[in-house]
């Protein structure tokens, strides 16, 4: 049976389903499919599939060209229609996976997204999970729920894990270009999923077991956490001390090993380091281990929005005004530089914060123009010197490239900058950072 998959697969003849089309799985689907596969991209979102039967995409690293070019191409449509999974050799998921609570994994769209693989499951298909999770989930979650459909695991389907490392915005690393780790709950599956992805992928690594491929993404990823809380408490440290963080963290990136730089911020956003070792932190404790650095840095970032008011409210104290009584601009409300994507953007905390501390705040980013979120529904303003100057403090909380920081400088009453965007500026006068 897997002889039959094997070539499919390798002849590129295996037609490829991807189910959940975001950020994960839009630019994967297309990398199989200009990978010379077929492939289908599977969405429950009505909006998202029209987007992109139109040719239009919705993930800035996806330029609408590629996206036409593969459609035009008939290698790539997109769908709500499931039934479509009947005629597919190989099903990949990538669905989202958040928190319900603040420490406790939300996985009903992996559940959802298996039960309806279940239902179209054909004899030979090889399922893999891309999504994000604590490990054991393809073992204790989608193998028993695949198997409910009468068709055997090693035998009649074959199971995979392969964590996705997509970093949104990054112009060096397309998804091809990052090497791929695959974890099969049998050696077969395993070797399948080699096989599938090191068409289109440079380079893969096998790990013996779908946990070791689960547990991987999430020792980098807590990794990510652990250094950016442990980065902010420094930054906080360095404030009290009098210390410049920033020239600390430049001189000590000289150290050709031993160092890896991370920089201080609002804290964690987006879909993945604010969650995913939040996954593991749950896992650990069914096992009775609770894991003390996740926890004491997902405090940390997360208290950081309030410690950027704190230090607005004493900075503004110093020049007789009061938070309730000034006027604050947020620059930048995504929650990673020159990324559209404002999930679990500290940026909208901070602007919460000041709002219920009664500020008058406004916001300025060039990706998003106006803000509907939460509580939040706001539009941005027309960045020019004169709506600049209006403002008591200027806050760069998201670093964005198209901004015209000199600009922002000179116009502005005073700023701070809590993400080094002014570290060369030798007159500090205006300047307060992080
Ligand atoms: N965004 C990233 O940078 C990134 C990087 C690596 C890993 N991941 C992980 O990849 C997974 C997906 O993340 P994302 O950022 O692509 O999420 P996303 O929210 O951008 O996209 C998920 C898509 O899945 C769709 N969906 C939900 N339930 C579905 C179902 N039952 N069937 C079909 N489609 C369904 C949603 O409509 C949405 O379009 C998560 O586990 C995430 O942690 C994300």
């Amino acid at each position: 049976m897997s002889t039959d998959l094997k070539q499919k697969i390798s002849s590129k003849k295996a037609r490829v389903a991807v189910v959940g089309l975001g950020y994960v799985g839009l630019p994967l689907a297309l990398s199989f499919a200009e990978g010379g596969f077929h492939v289908v991209g599977l969405d429950t979102d009505q909006d998202r599939v029209n987007l992109l039967t139109q040719g239009k995409s919705y993930i800035t690293d996806v330029p609408d060209h590629e996206l036409r070019k593969l459609i035009q191409k008939k290698r790539f449509s997109a769908t709500t229609q499931f039934d479509v999974l009947a005629n597919s050799d190989v099903i990949i998921i990538c669905v989202p996976t958040p928190l319900k609570r603040k420490y406790t994994p939300d996985i009903s769209f992996i559940v959802g997204a298996v039960r309806t693989v279940k239902e179209f499951l054909k004899k030979g298909t090889l399922v893999i999970l891309e999504s994000t999770t604590y490990p054991g989930t393809t073992k204790e979650l989608i193998l028993p729920e695949l198997e409910k459909s009468g068709l055997k695991n090693g035998k009649d389907f074959y199971l995979a894990f392969s964590p996705e490392r997509i970093d949104p915005g990054n112009k060096k690393y397309h998804v091809t270009e990052i090497p791929k780790v695959v974890g099969g709950l049998t050696p077969e599956a395993g070797e399948l999923t080699q096989t599938l992805y090191g068409s289109v992928i440079k380079n893969v690594h096998l790990v013996s077991s779908a946990e070791a491929a689960e547990m991987t993404k999430l020792l980098e990823n807590s990794f990510r956490i652990i250094n950016i809380g442990w980065i902010n408490e420094v930054a906080i440290m360095c404030q009290k001390l009098g210390i410049d963080v920033w020239e600390v963290i430049d001189a000590a990136k000289t150290k050709p090993f031993g160092f890896m730089p991370f920089y201080p911020g609002l804290g964690v956003g987006g879909h993945c380091i604010p969650e995913d070792p939040l996954y593991l932190y749950w896992k650990a404790k069914q096992y009775g281990f609770s894991s003390k650095y996740i926890k004491l840095s997902a405090d940390i970032n997360s208290q950081m929005p309030s410690y950027v008011v704190m230090r607005l409210g004493e900075i503004l104290k110093k020049h007789k005004k009061s938070l309730k009584a000034a006027r604050i601009l947020v620059m930048g409300v995504t929650y990673k530089k020159d990324v559209k994507d404002l999930r679990k953007s500290p940026s909208l905390k901070l602007i919460e914060l000041l709002k219920e501390a009664k500020t008058k705040v406004d916001y300025y980013d060039p990706l998003i123009p106006y803000l509907k979120i939460g509580g939040l529904q706001m539009q941005r303003i027309d960045l020019t010197p004169r709506t600049v100057a209006k403002y008591d403090a200027v806050v760069i909380a998201t670093d964005h490239s198209e901004v015209e920081y000199p600009m922002v400088l000179k116009a502005a009453r005073f700023i701070f900058d809590a993400r080094n965007v002014y570290g060369q500026v030798k007159d500090r006068k205006k300047i307060v950072k992080l």
